[in-house]
């Protein structure tokens, strides 16, 4: 069996992570732009200068037959201030890379919020203060109406776990703030229904198109056999995953969602009591939406933990030295066998295809689901002209062999997209961390095909991985 002819191969992109101008032609600030300055490390400035380069980066799209690209909209570049007045030079830019996208035949998969809030909503509390979701709809309104005759497929949200856990219990995206649980479940739920609202409004505005929401699944299996280690996994799984699975799919949260989350909110000295005028909005959309986006790169084994919260990252890429322990939940182990990235992040296919079963299982109401990025974190060397990512071809490879057979299985998978089309900034490591299909010298800009981006377009010509 191959690939289905109408299965789609893509490559993603996100707006902070490879536009640069992150200050200039009328655009806002997003919290990114203070908080990695206070650092003094990174920039996103200039990043892949994709605000120039666009044309490139399609044409060798259409050169390597790569026929769709996920793009983001960049919130603060249409509303710099999140709400109100409206950036006119942003809007037209956008309509400059839909065109350039049409022109070379690839066909654009648009998020509307990839990490990057607008910082003067973000200093008001980003996605724990209501206003943000009001703002967020009437952004995600106008794009529908000003973009829908060049954007067929949308994106509400790109990732709500990890910019929940991220901003408040890792502490690696700002605001900073660790050991936060309450806070994250809260700006999750927030963003769940902001994502409800934005669906509604494009239902209900009759535009034509599909859409839906991105999240990132990561598989939590027990460490050991056994009841502790199997309590911990569930545990984690429904912070990080079935929350929000729940959220797309029901609409409301089920009595087991409910009972671990609140019991993980009093642990950490807060609780969580939606509302049930928001869970009806919640509801309806998700009765509307097109499709699941999943974005999967890892699995996790999990250890029963009984010690103080304890996280850290080593953002540099020393194998071995990350942590990520949670009081109440469990331990992330490495597990002999699985090999890792330089990052620490276990390659384990058989997780991405465990997900997809279990969401075809468990919510049988799902109509779609597109894995919107794969990809290896890797330290490209280029040598004579040469980039040879052969690791990277190979965690592709093993992939979408899993898929394949997932959809040999009966799941309805339409299309995969490799993380990253060209190698972009990257939210905690910056530039020593690529992903792309595509190597960006980031002094001159100049891009480069690596071995993976001819490994990638036979796979497209074929419809097929190697075996
Ligand atoms: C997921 C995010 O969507 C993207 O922004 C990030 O760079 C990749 N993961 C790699 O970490």
């Amino acid at each position: 069996m191959k690939f289905p002819n109408d299965f789609v191969f893509g490559g993603a992109t996100a707006a902070y992570q490879c536009e640069g101008e992150t200050r200039t032609h009328g655009k806002g600030k997003v919290a990114w732009d203070d908080f990695l300055a206070a650092q003094g490390r990174l920039s996103g400035d200039p990043a892949s200068d994709f605000y120039h380069q666009y044309p490139v980066d399609l044409d060798l799209c259409r050169k390597f037959h790569i026929k769709a690209i996920r793009i983001s909209i960049a919130w603060s570049r249409i509303f710099p201030e999140g709400t109100g007045s409206i950036n006119q030079e942003g809007v037209d830019f956008y309509h400059r890379v839909f065109q350039e996208c049409h022109k070379n035949g690839v066909e654009p998969y648009v998020t509307l919020h990839h990490f990057d809030t607008p910082d003067t909503l973000h200093k008001a509390g980003d996605f724990l203060n209501k206003d943000t979701v009001e703002a967020y709809a009437a952004y995600a309104k106008f794009c529908f109406e000003e973009y829908h005759q060049e954007v067929k497929y949308w994106f509400t949200f790109n990732e709500v776990w990890p910019v929940a856990t991220n901003q408040y219990i890792e502490g690696t995206f700002p605001p900073g703030i660790k050991y936060d649980i309450p806070k994250a479940i809260l700006s999750m739920h927030y963003m769940m229904l902001a994502h409800a609202k934005a669906v509604l409004a494009f239902k209900e505005g009759g535009y034509p198109g599909q859409i839906g929401v991105i999240h990132s699944l990561e598989t939590k299996y027990p460490y050991e056999d056994n009841e502790e280690d199997r309590l911990a996994a569930k545990k984690e799984d429904i912070l990080a995953n079935q929350f929000v699975l729940d959220a797309t799919f029901l609409g409301t949260y089920t009595d087991e969602t409910l009972a671990v989350i609140r019991d993980l909110a009093a642990l950490n000295g807060g609780d969580f009591n939606p509302d049930p005028a928001d869970l009806a909005i919640m509801k309806k959309a998700a009765s509307m939406i097109d499709y699941l986006g999943m974005n999967h790169y890892q699995s996790h084994f999990i250890k029963s933990y009984d010690g103080e919260n304890d996280i850290f990252h080593n953002g540099t890429g020393e194998k071995g030295t990350n942590r990520f322990r949670l009081k109440g939940i469990g331990e992330r182990m490495f597990k002999e066998g699985i090999e890792t990235t330089d990052w620490d992040w276990l390659i384990y296919p058989q997780g991405m295809y465990d997900m997809i079963m279990r969401i075809k299982k468990q919510y049988p109401m799902y109509k779609a689901i597109y894995i919107t990025e794969n990809g290896m974190g890797y330290k490209d060397t280029f040598e004579d002209g040469f980039i040879d990512d052969t690791p990277r071809c190979d965690y592709i490879n093993k992939h979408l062999k899993v898929l394949k057979q997932a959809i040999a299985d009966g799941a309805h998978v339409k299309g995969y997209f490799v993380w990253s089309l060209m190698d972009v900034f990257s939210w905690s490591n910056g530039y020593n961390k690529r992903y792309g299909l595509f190597y960006v010298d980031f002094e001159t800009q100049k891009r480069y095909p690596k071995c993976s981006a001819y490994y990638y377009k036979m796979v497209i010509d074929r419809k097929d991985v190697i075996e």
